[in-house]
């Protein structure tokens, strides 16, 4: 098999082939959620905890589903209502919730390094479901699937991030994947929502909005992340949509060839218009989609190196 990690932490340590790997995988997963019946027995002897410290709608359920479909037996646990609010550390209940026999965890977690420290501690393969503003390689691996299959490949593909990348770990799992696949990645936004050293990434980025959509293929649009911003990135949200929104007519400067990508939630009327999220060229909802198959390969490869162990 050519992959070479217990984990999935984040897309910036996996090569170009093991990112190919699994998106090859998920080709094969998407197939299976064609049919009538979108269940295979292939992991009946897995049991996964799927342990959400952040609010989620798309990542959780799409991860409950692929857990579902390959019939691994799977467990929730929410912040909210649980021993938590008594005090007890991450590491506590983890390991209280792998006594009860649990072969694998995904996290979502509010603090960079979550996964690893859980894997460290415990020894399980953990699959990063999002942690801070570091990484989210479930996402950026749906968002890769999307993009090859509208356009086969990615070199010299231009890929705009748009947005408040600065508290972004979508915009951080899409820049190392994109680049290690040979796209052309541009970061766009306010300068105060920017990364603080945009020079790290080794990509182009620009404050224009119209210099940035110029003749790209692909827009990524990144929601304000409201809840992680101090007072001062922005003057107003209305001030944000007139000076970075997508809109219809700023979408006329893309390739004609062209797909708008969001990863959800979206705020319609702030980071993208409605007319502009609702039309045919926008693939919001097969981006969701390809997130089961997406996450159905993740969970088989690490469960198949667990098993190899
Ligand atoms: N894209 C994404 O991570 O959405 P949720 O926060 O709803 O999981």
């Amino acid at each position: 098999m050519s992959f070479g990690h217990k984990n999935l932490f984040g897309l910036k340590d996996l090569s170009a082939d093991e990112i190919l790997y699994l998106l090859d995988e998920a080709k094969a997963f998407r197939q299976i959620l064609e049919r009538d019946i979108k269940k295979v027995p292939t992991l009946r002897w897995l049991a996964v905890v799927n342990l959400f410290y952040e609010p989620s709608t798309r990542t959780r359920i799409s991860f409950e589903l692929a857990e579902k479909r390959l019939s691994a037996e799977v467990v929730n646990f929410s912040k909210s209502g649980s021993s938590v609010a008594k005090g007890e550390s991450l590491r506590d209940t983890v390991n209280n919730i792998l006594a009860m026999k649990v072969d694998m965890v995904v996290v979502r977690h509010s603090s960079v390094g979550a996964p690893q420290f859980i894997h460290r501690a415990t020894g399980v393969p953990v699959i990063n479901a999002g942690d801070g503003t570091n990484e989210h390689p479930t996402q950026a691996l749906l968002d890769l699937y999307t993009i090859r299959e509208k356009f086969g490949q990615f070199n010299g593909l231009k890929v705009v991030i748009l947005g408040d990348i600065r508290h972004s770990r979508v915009a951080r799992s899409n820049i190392w994947g994109l680049k290690k696949l040979g796209a052309k990645v541009v970061l766009c936004g306010p300068k105060t929502l920017l990364p603080p050293n945009p020079d790290v990434f080794g990509v182009e980025y620009t404050t224009d909005i119209e210099e940035a959509l110029a003749g790209a293929q692909v827009v990524n649009v990144l929601r304000l992340q409201l809840e992680r911003q101090q007072s001062g990135f922005i003057p107003s949200l209305r001030e944000y949509r007139m000076f970075w929104g997508l809109t219809a007519e700023r979408k006329k400067l893309l390739d004609p060839d062209h797909i708008i990508m969001h990863p959800g939630p979206l705020n319609r009327g702030v980071e993208i218009d409605p007319d502009v999220a609702d039309d045919t060229d926008a693939v919001i909802l097969e981006q969701v989609t390809n997130g089961v198959a997406v996450r159905m390969a993740v969970l088989y490869t690490l469960a198949q190196k667990l098993r190899e162990a």
